[in-house]
């Protein structure tokens, strides 16, 4: 034990101060005490800065990425860097500088080139992550000493998710910025400048900076830019725009002196920001539960998800002795507050500057750290505060334990003491730390010669998620003549216990061992003793685990032996093959390519034209629902929810609500002034429960209060007492129980399948199960609504994050009992859709009316992310039971189909849904007789809803699963079984509809030629032969989508187009812009009609007092529907002005328009469209549900670990016919977006809900409720080379200008990653004698293609027929 050694070395108490100031935007901003408790976040969204997005608040989306700046005193200079402002306490930035989005460029004063190129590589689309990834690129750019490199800028980018794109082109639009593309985009003869100058990296303008320090900076402010950068790819990229507005470091920032802090915030909170250690130890002795802050990456959480509420903080940010970054001669001291970006660049510093041998732990932390957490995270994010955290799944805490590193404490009296890693934890985050204790500093020693550190992890997503296993391993060995003998060893894991584990039992048998397989055999049954999972143990996937266990020692193993292979003569060398076991993954940067033929029509249609709003959506200067202003007197709603899935609500107590701060009133199902009864197709919801609840997050009551946080605390504050009911928690439980919503059984049939399989047509027939998991929307902008009434309740207007403005309209008139015309909604854009904001967001309107109906005030919903997830439905889980009889050819005679989906608790688009599937089970196959019976399950979760695609992916899905199951069965590929059951032009389908213009075959031919698929093939059985434990797969996939909507009557469009008097036009139109370019293409299409520019058409919003009775903006059909629509005006006001143009040459449209107008034209015209020549007929289950079909094909190869179940998709080719397309940039934008998404349902999304299945979750309840626990992919997750092709040549005469749908129908391709997956698990399971046919359930995650590939380190724990578990 030790001491500082004087009260000088404790630091002074500098007096306390509680003025704060921060300078955002390089606006001077004062700080008033008593606001701890806001974020970052919730700051500048209140200052107007609404530029800076909340999409989750848990650090895991981005858009809330803003720069912060500032002055080093160590480095003497300032720092930039991304963080993630709602994690960011308001105070933690004090004295620093802010730079939002609106503080990079704006449209008026001219875009900053990253936002230039962003939108000119059609990176923007919904555009509610665009801001984030601005300013994650932003900050890059700034800090970096050199131009990035391309994988620099990828990893950048890891903590932002964009769920529209598919990250292509944002990585095209920011690699332009790359070192690597100097000569590709650098015009060096601009960037030399006299005297000497460089081209500032943030301006593109000419700017001292690197020439000098901050300490050199004039007092004109006119350059603080502190790292030389040479010039790159400005000049190319920027226009002539930008130029002197960038945001300089606030001099008095520079100047002024950091003070302690001592601040609050509501509710009695403390914050304090002491300088010293000794004030620090003085705090926690005067308040022993203060929290110390570093990051607030964990404290944050804990608030947030978990509700938990601190009293006291004290930020220990700026303690210098916290801070000390020490390389010593036998390691390296690191500061608990040292923050893990520090930590990791000093790494990177010492592994190229020390003996490698002694940075053996070092390279491992580098491992580790750049698979923790996104860089936003990694930047705030403390090293003591994970290691005090103590999660049971942190990824450093093993490695520590490993590395023998030491924890130095310091206790309030200034004594240290030291404790190695090994014992400092102690439970389930608990630690070895008195009350009056703090981590002071972390000693990560040297290692030894001939000592190896190694770390592992794996997750559900590589990047920026947390283990499911991770561990920490160390071995020192000893020569002893041709042996190594193991003379000290540490093997820890995470994710195994409540704490981070040290594998004791597996230390012991090591240590005095050789190094060979004996120990080997020998340490992994030990294991399997040491670490043991109980079967309930939270977090599931118990069987995953314990094999984890055992890959990883396995894979540690073969390194060691791999690092002292030719150290000296050794017996046991690593096999070649075996080698792939310890090969890690290393992405290399991104190829992709885009090809498309232009076929103009008129002035605009065609063209590969930017969205429109992408200007505005890349300054932040896009309005979404919860950017508008509150209105004065304004209230926030909160919902109260239902926290059983199936019970009697007994008795409400609202008085805690009605006691909490800010409440302002509650209202139930008695309070509703209309019908409580709602829903999209029948009346089967309640807006409020009223007496039974049917799920968790069912919707009993609304809260409001002046502010968010103070609705949701009331609304918590409500107390309902059930009885509870049995509830139906699946597929399988809904049909044993018969439990399916009302008339929902459907039945489609074409030819004789029972006759099929009775007569000797079929060699063979086979019969089998499909699982299908669900899937969330994850659009990036949560549900929102702005409820406002006018003249006293006579007219109710509100502004929604809707796909269907309609359906808001009339459930609001509804529940309230007003007449339609007296309800108005509007919608500007919305932040992503998918099908989740077609129905599922009326009921957050209805709700949001009563309060404001009846207290005359406008009221605002916005719903957290959990909530949200939470509340809102997902794409429905379908189990499918077919029989299937084939020829020994393969040709397919007869399918026999049952297939269910999970409906939830009320009816919704379920039935359409099904319906849906059931049209698309054959895929693209001709079968001659085929069965299908579809029925809806009632279950007691919330009402799942449409998705991308509408039911359509989950019924070929469960078609191509048989067409798999039938090559595996024949030993053929699946490839040559589907082309030989191929579709064709004039095929009859089960349904009775004949296909025209069938681009099926040229589509796969041209496929099949492009990725050279035998070769392919070829290549992966090479690499299969020579790699024990990685192996590669292939899959060609096909696709045929049917465009409509399959209820006939929905298949109707309006539009309204005004043309004013200087030619420009203003047009509404039913369809919502959600970011799939609707405005533009129907905008190009307004253009083209009148010959005029695409800048002369502008469309503002959705409003259903300008558009009446649109049908949802869904089904894909939008463009080919409203376009059409605007055009039928179009073409009637050119019909009126036709008599004025033929009278003489008019110079202008505008012109042109002005004459009209003085005749007394009527130039504003209401434009109609129906969707011709289509209809079904259940009753005979025949008829033309589809105008027409849009085909594709994708090959994807994909490579797995089998040892880990980690997979990456190589390369994605993907095929589509478009037609003509409106706007090809868009529509391949659309292709990309719809297969990342789809490889995310297919491959990572994985919904986990309390059901038989996860009983560690409580029943109903949703486990993986926001970014933390459920992985939609990253940028990391798109394929290594992404090549997309439109077809050329084919147009399409059943949709405007030769067009077709796209945004639906490309989702499906992505199934071709997990066939490859499948694929390659295929030749892992040959490796060990399994060649049978194995069921592999949607999604394919690391847990399903680890356990299915069978080895011996899954054998101890699982049979040859074992199935993880999934909520279906
Ligand atoms: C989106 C996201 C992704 C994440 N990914 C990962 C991941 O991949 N791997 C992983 O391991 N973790 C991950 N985390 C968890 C978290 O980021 C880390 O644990 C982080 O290191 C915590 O540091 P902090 O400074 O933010 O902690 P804070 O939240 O500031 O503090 C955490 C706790 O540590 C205590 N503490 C801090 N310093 C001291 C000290 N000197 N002495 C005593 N107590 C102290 C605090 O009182 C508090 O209880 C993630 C978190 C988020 C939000
Ligand atoms: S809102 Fe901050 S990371 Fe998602
Ligand atoms: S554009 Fe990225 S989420 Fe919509």
């Amino acid at each position: 034990m030790g001491s500082l050694k004087n009260e000088e070395e404790m630091g002074q108490i500098v007096e306390e101060s509680r003025e704060a100031i921060l300078y955002v935007n390089g606006v001077r901003k004062v700080l008033p005490d008593g606001l701890a408790h806001l974020t970052l976040l919730e700051y500048l969204r209140d200052v107007g800065l609404t530029g800076t997005k909340l999409g989750c608040g848990e650090g895991g989306c981005g858009a809330c990425t803003v720069m912060i700046s500032h002055y080093d005193r160590k480095l003497k200079k300032c720092v930039h860097y991304a963080v993630n402002a709602c994690l960011a306490p308001l105070y933690s930035v004090e004295g620093m500088h802010v730079i939002t989005v609106e503080g990079v460029g704006n449209h008026k004063r001219g875009l900053h080139p990253i936002q230039k190129s962003l939108e000119r590589y059609h990176g923007s689309q919904c555009g509610f992550c665009t801001p984030g990834f601005i300013m994650s690129m932003y900050a890059l750019l700034r800090s970096s000493q050199t131009p990035p490199t391309e994988e620099q800028i990828e990893e950048s980018l890891a903590g932002n998710l964009c769920r529209c794109t598919g990250y292509r082109p944002i990585v095209d639009a920011f690699r332009v910025f790359a070192k690597t593309d100097d000569a590709l985009y650098a015009d060096k003869s601009s960037l030399s400048l006299q005297g000497g100058e460089f081209v500032c990296p943030s301006t593109g303008k000419p700017c001292s900076c690197g020439s000098k320090t901050v300490n050199d900076i004039d007092t004109n402010g006119q350059s603080i830019c502190s790292a030389a950068y040479k010039p790159v790819s400005y000049s190319e990229v920027d226009g002539s725009t930008y130029t002197d507005k960038e945001l300089i470091f606030p001099p008095e920032l520079l100047l002024r002196k950091l003070t302690p802090l001592s601040l609050s915030g509501l509710g009695g909170l403390k914050w304090y920001r002491p300088l010293t250690v000794k004030y620090v130890l003085e705090l926690k002795e005067k308040y022993p539960n203060a929290k110390l802050l570093v990051g607030n990456t964990e404290v944050g959480i804990e608030m947030r998800l978990k509700r938990i509420q601190y009293q006291v903080f004290i930020s220990v940010t700026h303690v210098p002795e916290l801070n000390m970054l020490n390389v010593k001669e036998d390691g390296i001291e690191i500061g608990a507050a040292v923050r893990l970006t520090e930590l990791l660049n000093l790494l990177r510093e010492v592994v190229t500057q020390r003996p490698a041998h002694e940075t053996s732990a070092c390279k491992a932390f580098i491992e580790q750290l750049k698979w923790f957490a996104g860089t936003q995270i990694k930047n705030v994010a403390s090293v003591g505060g994970n290691v005090c955290t103590a999660s049971p799944i942190s990824d450093l805490n093993p490695l520590w334990m490993a590395a023998r590193a030491k924890f130095q404490i310091i206790n309030c009296k200034g004594n240290i003491r030291t404790t190695p890693a090994e014992k400092f934890f102690l439970g389930y985050r608990k630690v070895d730390l008195a009350g009056d204790e703090i981590l002071l500093s972390i000693f990560l020693p040297w290692t030894r010669r001939f000592e190896y550190v190694k770390e592992f992890k794996q997750a559900h997503r590589r990047d920026d998620d947390i283990a499911i296993v991770n561990a920490g391993m160390r071995v020192c060995l000893e020569e002893k003549g041709e042996e190594w003998v193991v003379s000290d060893a540490s093997i820890a894991y995470g994710g195994v216990a409540p704490l981070s584990l040290c594998a004791i039992k597996t230390k012991e048998f090591l240590i005095g061992k050789k190094w060979n397989q004996d120990v080997l055999q020998g340490a992994l049954n030990v294991l399997r003793t040491d670490i043991l999972i109980k079967e309930d143990a939270p977090g599931g996937m118990v069987e995953f685990r314990k094999s984890l266990t055992l890959s990883f020692f396995f894979k540690f193993f073969l390194w060691v032996l791999h690092q002292i292979e030719g150290k000296k003569p050794i017996k046991e060398k690593v096999l070649l093959s075996h080698l792939s076991a310890i090969k890690s993954f290393h992405r290399p940067p991104l190829v992709a390519s885009q090809d498309y033929e232009i076929k103009k029509h008129g002035t605009s249609v065609g063209s590969p034209e930017v969205h429109l709003s992408s200007r505005l959506q890349v300054t932040g200067e896009a309005e979404y629902t919860d950017d508008t202003p509150m209105p004065p007197n304004g209230l926030h709603a909160a919902f109260v929810l239902s926290k059983k899935p199936h019970a009697r609500i007994l008795a409400i107590d609202d008085s805690g609500a009605k006691s909490s701060p800010g409440f302002a009133g509650i209202f139930f199902a008695k309070d509703v002034p209309g019908s409580n009864k709602i829903g999209p197709v029948v009346m089967d919801e309640e807006l409020f429960a009223a007496e039974f609840v049917t799920c968790v997050g069912q919707v009993i009551g609304v809260v409001v209060a002046d502010t968010h946080e103070n609705a949701k605390r009331a609304a918590g504050n409500v107390h309902v007492e059930y009885e509870e009911l049995p509830a139906i928690l699946s597929i399988e439980d809904a049909v044993s129980a018969k439990s399916f919503h009302p008339n929902t059984e459907k039945f489609l049939r074409k030819g004789d399948v029972d006759l099929c399989f009775q007569s000797d047509q079929c060699d063979k027939i086979i019969d089998g199960k499909v699982q299908v998991g669900g899937q969330e929307h994850f659009y990036l902008e949560p549900h929102s609504s702005l409820v406002w009434t006018m003249d006293g309740g006579n007219e109710v207007h509100m502004i929604s994050s809707t796909q269907a403005p309609q359906k808001h309209q009339k459930y609001v008139s509804h529940v309230l009992g007003l007449p339609m015309s007296k309800v108005v909604c509007k919608t500007k854009r919305i932040g992503g859709g998918f099908g989740g904001k077609e129905t599922r967001s009326a009921f957050l309107a209805a709700a949001a009316a009563i309060p404001s109906y009846l207290m005359n005030r406008p009221v605002k919903i916005t719903l957290d992310r959990d909530i949200d997830m939470m509340t809102s439905g997902q794409r429905h889980s379908f189990l499918g039971k077919y029989k299937v009889g084939f020829t020994n050819n393969g040709k397919v005679l007869a399918l026999d189909l049952q297939i269910y989906n999970n409906a939830g608790n009320s009816l919704d688009l379920s039935l359409a849904i099904l319906e849906r599937a059931m049209f698309h089970s054959d895929n693209v196959y001709e079968i001659p007789n085929v069965r299908i019976f579809g029925s809806v399950c009632f279950t007691n979760f919330p009402s799942h809803t449409a998705f991308r695609g509408f039911g359509g992916p989950q019924g070929m899905l469960i078609a191509e699963n048989w067409i798999q199951r039938i090559a595996l069965e024949l030993k053929k590929s699946p490839e040559e079984i589907r082309e030989m059951n191929f579709q064709g032009e004039e095929s009859i389908l089960h349904y009775g509809q004949q296909l025209e213009h069938c681009t099926l075959a040229q589509l796969w031919n041209e496929l099949k030629l492009s990725c050279d698929f035998l070769k392919a093939r070829d290549e992966v059985n090479e690499f299969n032969v020579h790699n024990r434990w990685k192996k590669r797969g292939v899959a060609m996939i096909p696709t045929k989508f049917g465009i409509s909507f399959t209820t006939k009557f929905m298949n109707q469009a309006g539009a309204l187009v005004n043309v004013y008097t200087d030619g420009t036009v203003l047009v509404t139109h039913g369809g919502v812009e959600m970011g799939q370019g609707l405005h533009t293409k129907v905008a190009q299409v307004a253009a083209s009609a009148f010959n005029i520019s695409l800048s002369s058409v502008f469309i503002s919003e959705t409003s259903t007092d300008k558009v009446p009775n649109a049908s949802p903006t869904a089904a894909s059909a939008s463009s080919d529907m409203y376009a059409a629509a605007v055009l039928d005006a179009c073409e009637q006001i050119k019909a009126r002005m036709e008599p004025i143009a033929s009278q003489r040459n008019f110079s202008s449209f505008a012109e042109l328009a002005t004459a009209c107008y003085l005749e007394r034209i009527d130039l504003s015209a209401h434009g109609f469209y129906i969707t011709p020549d289509i209809g079904f007929d259940w009753s005979i289950g025949k008829g033309k549900p589809f105008r027409y079909y849009t085909y594709g094909a994708a090959f994807t190869e994909v490579e797995i670990d089998t040892l880990t179940g980690d997979f990456h998709t190589r390369t994605a080719n993907v095929f589509m016919d478009l037609g003509y397309s409106l706007n090809p940039a868009i529509d391949v934008g659309q292709v990309e977006g719809a297969f990342i998404q789809g490889l995310g349902w297919v491959a990572l999304e994985e919904l986990k809900w309390g059901d038989a299945a996860h009983k560690w979750i409580p029943p109903g309840c949703l486990y993986t409720c926001g970014p933390g626990s459920y992985k939609i992919p990253s940028l990391n997750d798109i394929p290594f080379k992404f090549n997309v092709s439109l077809l050329k040549g084919h147009p399409n005469v059943k949709a405007i200008h030769s067009s077709k749908a796209v945004g639906e129908p490309p989702f499906f391709l992505a199934s071709a990653v997990f066939f490859a997956i499948k694929d390659a698990i295929i030749a892992a399971r040959a490796e060990t004698g399994h060649t049978g046919w194995f069921p592999l359930d949607n999604p394919a995650t690391p847990e399903r293609i680890r356990m299915a590939c069978l080895d011996e380190f899954t054998a101890p724990f699982i049979s040859f027929d074992f199935h993880p578990k999934l909520s279906v």
